[in-house]
């Protein structure tokens, strides 16, 4: 998977041996490949290029600032959805200008520290919080670039809690308001309504639901600018699959292929918000094994990494592949989730330590077997991992490093029991 590959037996991220890792920074571990990231944002670049197209890393995905840092040198821009990642991509360096706000429930603070640092459009959800953005920007003596998210009504086909296209989502304005919404706000000082955002849901594995959304966008957009609206930009969002189970995720050539075509001549700026397609596949949580037990019929492998540390198996049901880093008998890991049952290998439940029978991070997966100290990788866990992390039992988060070829470096330090409590007054 990308620039985490067995050799010898032993995992390795780029050219450093996990073992050596998970010894000299403790576990859990989140441990990311900076060619793995660069690579997959290049890819995405490289698709849409013939658009000239904006590539917003969506910070939500994985926000620590080295990993920003990095994105940015390479050229990207960002997609924030709150204040806290609006200040975390100015540390990092962002320009402004490159920086696109979304989300549903912007506040009055929030607006207004994105309107002072002056950041590139706004993505808007509704028409009240366009009227609220409006009278804010005209208050700051500027004037708010905004693109109005629709919600086209497209089945992304992905879970339900992260499918946000379909009409009962709160996500968008549907079409029919919509069309008002850009009549009604035209000449609203303060405003410059001149976008359309998209975002349909993620991972998304398909390109049709995009082809889908994209085509009711133009037909708006077309009837807007028959009516005299200027609308200089689309905004496709983000969504783009990663590889949890083998090479499900098309690449993003492929979405491109068939949007480009769509979008050529359109005389459209065109900004893409992709997460998880960069950094998914660059993150991987290492955990060491606690214990391993045997109750009723079934077998657990008690590791020292849990839902506080990777909550989307609980959460979405969501699959990681999971691996010892140095298998015991050798035995490669296989391509593809289905060929997971090799000779040899024990049926187990892969679980954390904290108090709740949710938590879990592989259940009913058959692993080469493991033993106490043995260190286990959790694949594909760069995106909507770390950022979704908690200290629920006062457990201390975990740290991040990042490895160039064989070069590593601590992004983000372990918690202490001080950084628990260190908000906390008698
Ligand atoms: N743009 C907008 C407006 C979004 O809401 C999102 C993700 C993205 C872009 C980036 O989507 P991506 O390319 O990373 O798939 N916690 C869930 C994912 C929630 C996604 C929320 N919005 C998970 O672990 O799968």
């Amino acid at each position: 998977m990308d620039h985490f590959v067995y050799r010898d037996g032993v995992l390795r991220c780029e050219e450093v041996d996990l073992r050596r890792l998970a010894e000299q920074f403790g576990t859990p571990l989140y441990v990311y490949s900076e060619r793995t990231l660069l690579d997959h944002f290049d890819r995405v670049r490289e698709a849409f290029a013939p658009l000239r197209a904006t590539i917003c890393f969506s910070v939500k995905s994985c926000q620590n600032l080295s990993i920003l840092r990095l994105l940015r040198d390479r050229g990207a821009a960002f997609d924030v959805v709150s204040g806290g990642e609006l200040a975390r991509v100015l540390e990092a360096g962002a320009s402004p200008s490159t920086v696109v706000f979304a989300g549903v429930g912007k506040t009055d603070a929030e607006i207004v520290a994105a309107l002072r640092a002056g950041i590139g459009w706004f993505n808007v959800e509704s028409e009240e919080e366009l009227a609220n953005l409006a009278r804010l920007a005209h208050a700051e003596r500027t004037t708010a670039r905004a693109a109005l998210r629709i919600n086209p009504d497209v089945d992304p086909k992905t879970h339900r809690y992260t499918t946000t296209g379909k009409r009962e989502t709160k996500f968008g304005v549907d079409l029919d308001r919509a069309r008002n919404v850009f009549r009604g706000f035209r000449d609203e000082p303060g405003l410059d309504l001149c976008g359309v955002h998209l975002h349909i849901g993620s991972p998304v594995n398909t390109v049709e639901p995009y082809t889908q959304a994209l085509t009711k966008a133009l037909a708006l957009i077309d009837e807007l600018r028959a009516e005299g609206c200027g609308i200089s930009a689309i905004n496709l969002g983000g969504g783009f699959g990663a590889h949890y189970d083998g090479s499900e995720a098309p690449p993003a050539a492929v979405y491109a292929q068939r949007l480009v075509p769509q979008l050529a001549d359109r005389r459209l700026s065109v900004l893409l918000e992709p997460g998880r397609c960069i950094s998914a596949n660059a993150g991987v949580l290492l955990a060491r094994v606690l214990y391993t037990k045997s109750s009723g019929d079934r077998q657990f492998v008690i590791v020292d990494a849990a839902i506080t540390e990777l909550i989307r198996p609980a959460l979405y049901g969501s699959f990681h592949f999971t691996w010892p880093v140095a298998p015991r008998d050798g035995l490669a890991p296989p391509a593809r989730r289905a060929d997971l049952h090799l000779p040899g290998s024990v049926l187990v439940d892969v679980v954390g330590p904290v108090c709740e029978s949710g938590d879990f991070l592989a259940k009913d997966r058959w692993l080469p077997p493991v033993a106490r100290g043995d260190l286990l990788c959790l694949f594909s866990t760069g995106a909507y991992g770390f950022v979704m992390s908690s200290q629920y039992n006062s457990r201390p988060r975990a740290a991040e490093v990042l490895v160039s070829g064989s070069h590593t470096r601590l992004i983000r330090r372990r918690e202490t029991f001080d950084d628990l409590v260190a908000l906390e007054r008698f």
